[in-house]
């Protein structure tokens, strides 16, 4: 039996990780796929209980595993840990890396039921259907890091190999070639060696696709194009770092942080898990929205497992719950139902079965 490792972390992750395994689960009932789901302690909670962030045992069980289902890892708690320990460095960084998972997807489609929810105009965000490639295993967050002292100063070093650019971005390419075809490389050509660098390669990939319409976009116009219009993207590829901040921004165009779900693949595997953090603010108070972490489960059964039907009726049946007015409360209007963490699940599992 294909087995995924359920990592839930830190904060809401503890809370937004159940409701997904339970929307999983009712969805294979009906299903020739079964699935081996099993716990793994990760972050600030593996630090509590095991003494490290990464656990030995749960880096190899992600290893083995067919798929790895992650909630959030990181909190004030273990903000003070030397860099090398933290959750985020050690645990998340450290599974990205060990696992090879240089393809981040983060999908951004405005529900027509949402386009009152965001903090953009309905006008500018109804039409949102994006997709950021974000490369997840380079560039700033891995290059070398260090301090120096007389005068003090730390650098972070952004490098890029020709062979990381060309496989982020001839994905993009494949992404973009089954959608509207239409790709836009983000960089900082105009400043950047390793974006002018980025150009270079990604202007090779593209002579073996022709039919796709390339342009290219400074990360800073992009920020703003996003707002300002972002039906004009169908497929977004860009850097580590300005794919983490751009995302963020771009969450806003489906209406909350708490929709966006994400897939890091390698090829071969696939680690799933919302772009939202651990949200310390809400955390073990039933608020948080778990349809970025459900939505991340239908793309695993796309993903890792060649379900898409499956993966539909995850979808839709989140669809349905927002058609039907109800919303977690990063979402909600006056006049809307406000559900709970564990309410919202329930009435993704009821609309699955109606
Ligand atoms: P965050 O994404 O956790 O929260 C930002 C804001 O969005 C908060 O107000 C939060 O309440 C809200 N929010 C986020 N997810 C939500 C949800 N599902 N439902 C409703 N509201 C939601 O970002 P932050 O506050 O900058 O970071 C908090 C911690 O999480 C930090 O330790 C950070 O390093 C970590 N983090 C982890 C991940 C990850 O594990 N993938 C990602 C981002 C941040
Ligand atoms: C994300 C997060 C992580 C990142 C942090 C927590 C290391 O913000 O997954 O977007 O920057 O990649
Ligand atoms: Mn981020």
């Amino acid at each position: 039996m294909p087995k995924v490792a359920v990592l839930p972390g830190d904060g809401i992750g503890q809370e937004i990780v159940p409701e997904a395994i339970r929307v999983l689960q009712a969805v294979l009932t009906d299903s020739s796929l079964r699935l081996e789901f099993k716990e793994y302690p990760v972050g600030g909670a593996a630090i509590d209980r095991a003494g490290r962030a990464l656990p030995a045992e749960t880096l190899a069980a992600c290893q083995e595993a067919d798929a790895v289902l992650l909630g959030a890892v990181g909190g004030p708690k273990w903000d003070t840990l030397p860099a090398p320990e933290r959750p985020e460095t050690a645990a998340l960084l450290g599974l990205r890396k060990a696992l090879g998972l240089y393809a981040n997807i983060r999908p951004v489609r405005m529900l027509p039921a949402l386009a009152d929810a965001s903090a953009l105009k309905r006008e500018v965000v109804q039409n949102t259907d994006l997709v950021v490639l974000r490369e997840l295993t380079g560039g700033l967050y891995f290059g070398e890091k260090g301090r120096k002292q007389n005068p003090p100063a730390a650098y972070d070093l952004m490098i890029y190999t020709e062979e990381e650019v060309e496989r982020i971005v001839r994905l993009a390419f494949e992404t973009a070639r089954l959608r509207r075809k239409k790709l836009c490389s983000v960089d900082k050509a105009n400043v950047l060696e390793t974006s002018r660098f980025w150009r270079e390669v990604t202007l090779r990939v593209a002579a073996a696709y022709p039919e796709v319409e390339l342009t290219h976009m400074y990360v800073d116009n992009a920020a703003m194009q996003l707002v300002r219009d972002p039906e004009q993207f169908d497929v977004l590829v860009t850097e580590n770092m300005f794919g983490d901040i751009l995302t963020d921004l771009a969450s806003m165009l489906s209406g909350s942080i708490g929709m966006m779900a994400s897939a890091s693949l390698n090829g071969k595997k696939g680690l799933y898990e919302p772009a939202h953090g651990s949200a310390p603010d809400i955390a073990g108070k039933n608020l948080a929205n778990p349809l970025a972490t459900i939505l991340s489960g239908a793309l695993m059964l796309r993903y890792s497992f060649a379900r898409e039907k499956e993966a539909q009726a995850i979808e839709q049946a989140v669809s349905k719950v927002l058609d039907a007015g109800y919303r977690t409360g990063d979402l909600a209007k006056p006049g809307d139902k406000v559900l709970g963490t564990k309410e919202m699940g329930d009435a993704v599992l009821a609309a699955l079965n109606s």
